[in-house]
């Protein structure tokens, strides 16, 4: 393949080689020495037209881990301020010699439109509310770590689905390898016809606590929504919200996942999100080794 614009589109072995790949690569990371030069002689560029701290730092240390050349590129401080589009941007950095393009974009589907005008791979970052593939790669791989072979493990995915690529790209990875998912919140944050992707739905926060080996937790994402969500954030964090008296009422322990940023206090407390049910910093400390698998099976393919 040549883009990464969605799970949709891998299969389930190319996410298990993206898994072998990426530990691989998290030995080497774990070295004293932490550079290969895998990506030597390839330049990519990170283009960000949405704000980001993990994605934006994790694939910046997997390009550089890698020995990549990299630039950075930030929206807010471009040419897009002066009304630039986006495929104008782009050739632009093209021109300058550059091999590969990860990107971020609040519209949904701007990566396929950008595939269909460039020749550079492309990796999608997330795109609104679409998907968010590295995401849900890394969420999968550090599920693994803890629960070994996914077939059959049982997975909630809690919050706001609606607005979430996280939700989407998750079900999408989860599901081809065979886990049973479930998404848990309000009815008003599941979309309608989610269920024909092949994942249950529940509005009952301690029944799907006891159902699930895995819960991974997302935030309530306010800057997505043109109304509000209803009944307040106080609300939600009262009968959706992940607190320690609910796992401490479980008869077992589940872990415990959330993508960043947290909102403590609404969607997870923080004496859950710190617990040692946690894996929320493993997650992002794998997500750059499956960054690095991800960008050297593409340019492998080149
Ligand atoms: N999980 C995630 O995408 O975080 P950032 O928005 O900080 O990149």
């Amino acid at each position: 393949t040549k883009h990464v614009l969605g799970i949709k589109y891998l299969t389930a072995e190319d996410i298990r080689l993206i898994f072998e790949t990426a530990e691989s690569f998290k030995e080497v990371i774990n070295r004293p020495i932490k550079k290969v030069p895998s990506l030597r002689d390839v330049t990519v560029a990170n283009l960000f037209f949405e704000n980001s701290t993990r994605t934006r730092i994790s694939f910046e240390l997997a390009e550089k881990r890698l020995s990549a050349d990299v630039v950075n590129f930030s929206a807010s401080s471009s040419s897009v301020k002066k009304g630039e589009t986006l495929l104008d941007t782009v050739n632009n950095i093209l021109a300058m010699k550059v091999d590969m393009v990860v990107m971020r974009h609040p519209a949904p589907g701007a990566h396929h439109f950008l595939a269909q005008h460039i020749d550079a791979n492309i990796i999608n970052a997330g795109d609104g509310t679409h998907e968010h593939p590295t995401q849900a790669l890394l969420d999968a791989f550090s599920m693994q770590e803890q629960v070994g072979d996914l077939a059959g493990k049982r997975v909630v995915i809690f919050g706001d689905i609606l607005h979430s690529r996280v939700a989407l790209s998750n079900i999408y990875c989860l599901t081809k390898l065979g886990a049973k998912v479930r998404v848990c919140g309000p009815p008003t944050l599941i979309p309608k016809h989610i269920q024909s992707l092949g994942v249950e739905v529940s509005h009952d926060v301690w029944d799907s606590l006891k159902w699930c080996d895995i819960a991974n937790v997302l935030r309530i994402q306010l800057e997505r929504q043109d109304i509000k969500y209803f009944p307040s954030l106080r609300e939600y964090s009262q009968y959706f919200g992940i607190n320690k008296t609910l796992l401490d009422s479980l008869d077992k322990p589940i872990v415990i996942m959330h993508p960043g940023p947290i909102n403590r206090g609404v969607e997870i407390s923080s004496d859950v999100a710190d617990s040692d049910h946690s894996i929320i910093l493993q997650q992002v400390e794998n997500g750059v080794a499956v960054r690095m698998a991800v960008l050297y099976l593409l340019a492998a393919g080149r």
